[in-house]
């Protein structure tokens, strides 16, 4: 690393992110069976195939999920005290953090996202279009303990994660984070979070295996930026994008299947293909309300409010912290004589 950044007179910390790639790159690779993380999907090329993609027509999630916090803008509102932070896990969509702003009377923002760059450009958006709100951008991953900024510490708090980007986790960690979102909101926080719903196969299918080949693309973009920030010579035309609800998992699945047989050279390491073997990518999980209900209980939230549109397609929950963290909520039965 120190050598390629003197080289390359790139700063220490790309250095430091190249190097973490290459890292989950190669330990994703020579693992059975292959994957690798959806985190890597989002360079600027990969975020602007993601921008793309929540306008298919195939791809219901935002533009339904937008929808609902239109529509029912004014009662999660309720779910956001007035002076409160809003503290959004994950940076997105200005489109749906608008919605919120415009609808609830919050004293701060507070974005959360490990690309500063973004955060500060979309807090300088928003700056402008609500000058009485305190924009607190945080660089960080939000999936492991940060500190609020001074300024928010104090507000009450509630946190928002829409996109059911909380589909991403396996069910465990989703807890996990649910968890620590708790901990970092306490004490009487609330959380708005945005949820897919599990349905019809042929519609989930057809929203991850869109017409264009837009999420072909999307999903094939992970191997160019090996390609461009490894110096990898992965060829795209020898891989095709799989993508398939796994119903007994409740899950999207995207793969990257190799064509034929062939031998990748990765950072020094070599990666062989069988034909037809595949890289994991992502899972995308789709819950009921009630199995989203049962997950979040078990991590110490209570379910105060859940809406829905017509078709059922996608869910937006309002949680409000449990009085006790499950665990010191079993009380010890006095003993018996
Ligand atoms: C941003 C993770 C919610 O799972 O639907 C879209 C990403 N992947 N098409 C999703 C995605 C393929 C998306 N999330």
């Amino acid at each position: 690393m120190a050598a390629l950044a003197r080289k390359t007179r790139i700063s220490a910390s790309a250095a430091a992110a190249e190097d973490a790639l290459a890292a989950d790159v190669v330990a994703g690779l020579t693992a059975s069976p292959k994957r690798l993380p959806p985190k890597y999907f989002y360079d600027r090329a990969g975020s602007e195939l993601f921008e793309r993609i929540t306008a298919l027509p195939e791809y219901y999630p935002t533009r339904t999920e937008i929808g609902i916090l239109k529509s029912r803008a004014a009662e999660i509102a309720a779910f956001v005290p007035a002076g409160a932070a809003l503290v959004e896990f994950g940076a997105g969509s200005c489109t749906k953090t608008r919605i919120l702003l415009s609808a609830a009377k919050v004293a701060a923002y507070v974005p959360v996202d490990i690309s500063g760059e973004f955060l500060n450009a979309q807090a300088d958006v928003l700056r402008r279009e609500y000058p009485d709100i305190a924009m607190l951008p945080v660089a960080a991953d939000f999936t492991a303990p940060f500190d609020l900024p001074a300024e928010a510490a104090a507000m009450p708090r509630t946190g928002f994660f829409p996109g059911s980007t909380v589909g991403n986790f396996e069910p465990h960690e989703a807890a996990a984070f649910l968890r620590h979102a708790g901990r970092i909101l306490s004490p009487g926080a609330a959380l708005i979070v945005g949820v897919d719903l599990v349905k019809d196969t042929e519609l989930l299918n057809r929203a991850y295996n869109d017409a264009e080949g837009v999420t072909a693309q999307f999903n094939l973009n992970l191997l160019a930026r090996i390609n461009r920030e490894l110096g990898a010579r992965f060829d795209l035309s020898a891989f095709e994008h799989h993508a398939f609800f796994n119903r007994e998992r409740s899950r999207i699945e995207m793969h990257l299947a190799s064509l034929k047989r062939q031998r990748v050279s990765v950072c020094g390491a070599r990666i062989d293909f069988r034909a037809g073997e595949t890289i994991h990518t992502e899972n995308s999980y789709k819950y009921t309300l009630e199995s989203f209900g049962a997950l979040v209980r078990g991590a110490g939230w209570t379910t105060a409010a859940v809406w829905t549109d017509d078709e059922k397609l996608f869910s937006v929950h309002a949680l409000k912290l449990s009085d006790a963290a499950p665990g010191s909520r079993v009380k010890e039965a006095p003993p018996s004589g």
